[in-house]
């Protein structure tokens, strides 16, 4: 049943309440990956001074140091990149949708246990701001319910974009055959961000079985 909304103010006041509660997500998740990977590899580093002072007169202890040393500093530096990312692409929703999404499956990727696999296709089109940034937040939304509700070690996206529509797939593997009916009805049924901002723009949304996991479909008219 299509939703209807009262009144333009009712469906903004409705959208901007879901942001606000996606920010207080995005907050949240930046604050457990300072407390649980960025503290504690810092941590680290005040063991290795101490065992630094300590191998003074020992060469090759200094050395095999230095070398662990190196690598954690490395893994440092990632961990700040994927938290400045994370802030990064809420101002940078460019002008370039396939740019401004390779960014978003960068700062949304976890190496190792969640890995964004990102295509795109076809010559890419302007699209006016608002449309464009309800694209973005269709797309963030998708890749959080995949890794939020299915087991998934993978997720694609792939943007195709077509002579008169562009083509959007968020894809995940991390769902059996059976289940995916159930959640597809649930996606339907529920008055969600997704179908909001999906009706706002004139564009559709559909859910469909992928090869190990939920397809999502958005078909937005050029
Ligand atoms: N990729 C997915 N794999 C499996 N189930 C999914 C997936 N995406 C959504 N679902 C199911 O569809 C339901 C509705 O998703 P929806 O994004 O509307 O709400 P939510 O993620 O539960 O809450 P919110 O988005 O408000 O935090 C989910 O609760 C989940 O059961
Ligand atoms: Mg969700």
């Amino acid at each position: 049943m299509p939703v209807i909304f009262t009144s333009r103010k009712k469906f903004e006041l409705e959208i901007s309440k879901r942001a606000a509660e996606i920010c207080d997500q995005i907050i949240l998740e930046m604050g457990a990956e300072l407390h649980d990977d960025l503290i504690q590899k810092l941590s680290i580093f005040r063991l290795y001074l101490d065992r630094l002072e300590r191998s003074a007169h020992n060469p090759a202890e200094t050395e095999a140091l230095l070398i662990n040393m190196r690598t954690d500093f490395e893994s440092v530096i990632q961990s700040v990149r994927r938290i400045s990312r994370k802030l990064l692409p809420e101002q940078t929703v460019n002008d370039s949708l396939n740019t401004s999404i390779d960014m978003l499956c960068q700062s949304l990727e976890r190496p190792g246990f969640g890995n964004i696999y990102y295509e795109c296709t076809g010559t890419e089109r302007t699209i006016p701001d608002l449309n464009r940034m309800y694209l973005y937040r269709i797309i963030q939304e998708l890749i959080h319910n995949a890794f939020k509700h299915s087991s998934a070690w993978h997720v694609w996206v792939r943007l195709k974009w077509k002579n008169e529509n562009l083509v959007i797939e968020v894809e995940d593997d991390g769902s059996g055959f059976n289940k995916i009916s159930e959640f597809i009805e649930r996606l339907r049924k529920k008055n969600n961000t997704l179908k909001l901002r999906s009706q706002a723009i004139g564009a559709s949304i559909q859910y469909h079985h992928g090869e190990k996991g939920l397809l999502a479909k958005v078909d937005y008219k050029l």
